[in-house]
């Protein structure tokens, strides 16, 4: 039996060593080692052989079992790193190929710029708030001090939606009245609402049908001018660096009294004058003002309580200031080489 042995076993080795791939290998596995294989089917001679000889055949038979099975994890081993070098050699990189250029967005300048504002004022505790752009003409016009038959109704030519009482909102001011609605007069407000305004103005330079203001509104006890004047010295510094100088010109809107225009001092020349300020020395950046008494009024705060003050910037010409821009249609156009902020450095 023991001859049988060496025989199959030099056969099984024979057999592995000129197996030609994994798959032969693993086969050959089966067919000697399994169940059903010749290795098994010499132990069950066990039987016929006294307590000596079991022992014996056993550790032959142990011997052929390690023997073939070394010499199959060998020879799968072998395979295995084979096929591993093959794929690694087929998928090697070649760092020196130039890359391929991956497509990358960038915001758009007036998105940038709205952010911006809305991190500043967020750091001074004011909510960012939104409103409908079909609105009422009760919180575009009446309740912000424009009653009907008001000529300041025609310097905003508006879009009416089937008859005069719902409208494509001129102005994002209704967004303060339904603000302090919603507080109930009983609150304090601090917001700001940046969002899309319609005009029907005829689109040119610097003009557009469709703008973005940047809302704002403060309302709690005691309020002054001189709150209005400091936080707009804040913002101003803010986003146009620290030696930004700010004046107010005495201004006129329904909604606030007194009303100011907000100017910053040219950023360009510092206020020596240049092309972009008109050799004024000034940028005019928002209308503000105090939130007139029969606003705050409507909206259920007792003037004789509470005061406010209101601001409204318009986000285009601030970016065009900011950016150099000087045709507000870009905004709306699809060159992304001048609306959004690639390759911009400052932004
Ligand atoms: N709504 C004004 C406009 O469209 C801008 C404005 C001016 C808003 C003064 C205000 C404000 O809140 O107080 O021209």
């Amino acid at each position: 039996m023991k001859e049988q042995v060496e025989k199959l076993k030099s056969e099984v080795l024979q057999k592995i060593e000129s197996a030609k791939d994994l798959k032969e290998v693993n086969d050959l596995r089966v067919e000697y080692l399994g169940k059903k294989g010749p290795i098994n089917e010499l132990t069950s001679h066990m039987r016929e052989l006294d307590a000596k000889g079991k022992k014996e055949f056993g550790m032959v038979l142990n011997d052929l079992k390690q023997t073939v099975t070394a010499a199959l994890d060998e020879k799968k081993n072998a395979f295995e790193t084979a096929e591993l070098n093959a794929k690694l050699q087929s998928e090697k990189i070649d760092v020196t190929l130039p890359a391929t250029k991956i497509p990358v967005g960038a915001p758009n300048i007036l998105e940038k710029i709205i952010e911006e504002v809305e991190e500043v004022f967020m750091s001074m505790g004011y909510d960012v708030v939104d409103g409908p752009e079909i609105e009422e003409d009760k919180y575009n016009f009446e309740m912000l001090n424009i009653p009907k038959g008001h000529p300041a109704r025609d310097a905003q030519d508006t879009f009416y939606i089937e008859d005069e009482s719902i409208l494509l909102r001129s102005q994002t001011s209704p967004v303060q009245v339904r603000t302090m609605l919603a507080a109930g007069g009983k609150e304090p407000v601090r917001m700001i609402c940046p969002g899309k305004t319609y005009r029907r103005d005829a689109d040119d330079a610097t003009h557009s049908h469709q703008f973005m203001q940047i809302e704002g509104l403060l309302v709690d006890k005691n309020i002054r001018l001189s709150d209005l004047k400091g936080t707009f010295d804040v913002i101003a510094k803010k986003l146009f660096g620290e030696d930004c100088v700010t004046r107010f010109r005495p201004s006129y809107y329904q909604f606030t009294e007194p009303s100011v225009e907000t100017d910053i001092s040219c950023f360009v020349c510092k206020g020596k004058g240049c092309p972009l300020c008109k050799n004024t020395g000034w940028i005019t950046v928002s209308g503000a003002g105090m939130v007139h008494p029969n606003v705050l009024r409507g909206c259920g705060y007792d003037p004789k309580e509470w005061s406010g003050f209101a601001f409204g910037f318009g986000a285009e010409r601030l970016a065009m200031l900011k950016y150099g821009i000087n045709d507000i249609r870009t905004f709306y156009q699809t060159d992304l080489r001048e609306s959004a902020t690639f390759d911009r450095k400052d932004v």
